[in-house]
């Protein structure tokens, strides 16, 4: 494969600042918004509660609020995604109380909700953990909260739910992942007063109301990440463009180890293509600036090729190993021991069927199949469409021989 590809807009913060909106007063318009099943079930369940939601524009959502008088979204909806956990900080933010089902997503671990519900306490509001999330808050007050665990749901959820809380809320030992930074700019945008998003301490000053913005969202990360694996494994001369390469520093750092060259510009990467297999590398996932987990199984396929014996130690999600079963489906060598995946590189896979179990495990299959010998068929694309806008067409415009087929 060669040329160049766009990223789209990040989807871990479009999905969190579009419920997000619903705090405003008045009509915002959010532009570089991935055309992705996440993002048009979250606009469902902002319409289900009384938004207006605008999607024809591609690439822009426009969402009017004022009329939302509901803060019981359905669990049709709500089961579909992880982020649908956001409606809990955003409604309690704007209506005092929320009733919300669940989160569904990918599975990939436990996933508890504990650190959001012990900030919605701290900030004064009762919470009722049963089948539905109820809360209640007959007023919001500042407060400090230390998150046992760093948690990028956590901290956005907190924020959210903080943003007009009487005083000052400061939350210590916070993610710092790209996608928290964008969604306190989005607020601050709306006329909140939120520092120090990006570091482990964030302070959000209570105020009466956010007001209508114009915003636009940041490059996918991990859409970058995925391409730069991609490129790598495939040995495709790709200009990765509308990426923000500081953002990539965790892969180009393992991808460089592995043997690659990778030529950055401001917005732009490229990995320049290698006739030998990459080196093997021990890989450990962290939070960002680490290793992002979401990375690690797009970067497993690329390191089933690898010249030795490599390692992912995967500290996140336990259950993130589930594509590997796949993976050795089409010739891999992978192993465990005590929750480190041991993969012992082979010369070549080889296509078969194999299916995504998950939105990143899918990408992982993507990779393999460019990667391996014959066809593979992959199924379980809804996973994978969950989170990247129009990956067929892009791998197609690039030259690669994918199709989307109806079974
Ligand atoms: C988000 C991302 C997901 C990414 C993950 C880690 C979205 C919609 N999803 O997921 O793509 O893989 O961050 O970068 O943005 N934890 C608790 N209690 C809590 C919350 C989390 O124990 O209340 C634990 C989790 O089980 C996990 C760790 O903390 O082990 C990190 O989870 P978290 O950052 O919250 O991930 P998600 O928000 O689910």
């Amino acid at each position: 494969m060669s040329g160049e590809v766009t990223v789209s807009g990040a989807k871990n913060a479009a999905v969190a600042i579009i419920p997000a909106a619903l705090i405003s007063d008045g009509v915002c318009v959010i532009d570089n918004i991935p055309e992705i099943e996440d993002v048009k079930v979250l606009a469902e369940t902002l319409r289900s509660l009384g938004a207006k939601v605008d999607l024809s524009v591609p690439g822009q959502i426009t969402i009017d609020p004022t009329e939302v008088k509901s803060i019981c979204p359905s669990e049709k909806l709500t089961r579909k995604m992880r982020a649908s956990y956001y409606l809990m900080g955003a409604l309690l933010a704007r209506f005092g109380s929320a009733k919300v089902p669940p989160p569904g997503g990918c599975y990939i671990g436990k996933r508890p909700i504990d650190q959001h519900l012990k900030g919605f306490m701290a900030l004064g509001a009762d919470v009722k953990n049963t089948n539905v999330v109820e809360i209640n808050a007959p007023a919001l007050h500042g407060a400090e909260v230390y998150l046992d665990v760093v948690s990028v749901g956590a901290t956005i959820n907190i924020m959210l739910a903080a943003v007009k809380a009487e005083g000052t809320t400061t939350i210590f030992n916070c993610a710092k992942e790209p996608h928290v930074v964008e969604v306190a700019n989005f607020l601050n945008n709306m006329g909140a007063k939120i520092k120090g998003a990006g570091t482990d301490i964030i302070k959000i000053r209570g105020v009466k109301q956010l007001h209508s913005c114009s915003y636009t969202l940041i490059p996918d990360q991990i859409e970058t990440g995925t391409w730069m694996v991609i490129a790598a494994a495939t040995k495709s001369d790709i200009t990765i463009k509308n990426c923000i390469p500081t953002h990539m520093e965790s892969l180009s750092a393992k991808l460089e180890e592995a043997g690659y060259r990778i030529d950055e510009g401001e917005d732009t990467l490229r990995i320049i293509p290698k006739e030998e297999r990459p080196r093997a590398v021990k890989v450990k996932t962290m939070v960002y600036p680490g290793f992002p987990t979401d990375l690690q199984q797009p970067f497993s396929a690329l390191l089933c090729c690898a010249q030795g014996t490599s390692t992912i130690t995967e500290t996140i999600f336990e259950q993130r190993y589930r594509h590997l079963d796949e993976l050795r489906k089409m010739g891999a060598t992978t192993d465990f021991n005590d929750r480190v995946a041991v993969i012992e590189g082979v010369e070549k896979l080889y296509g078969t069927d194999v299916e995504a179990l998950d939105l990143r495990g899918g990408a992982a299959l993507i990779v393999a199949g460019l990667m391996a010998e014959g066809t593979t068929t992959i199924t379980g694309v809804q996973y994978i469409d969950r989170g990247y806008e129009k990956i067929v067409e892009k791998l197609q415009s690039l030259g690669a021989d994918i199709e989307r087929v109806k079974m």
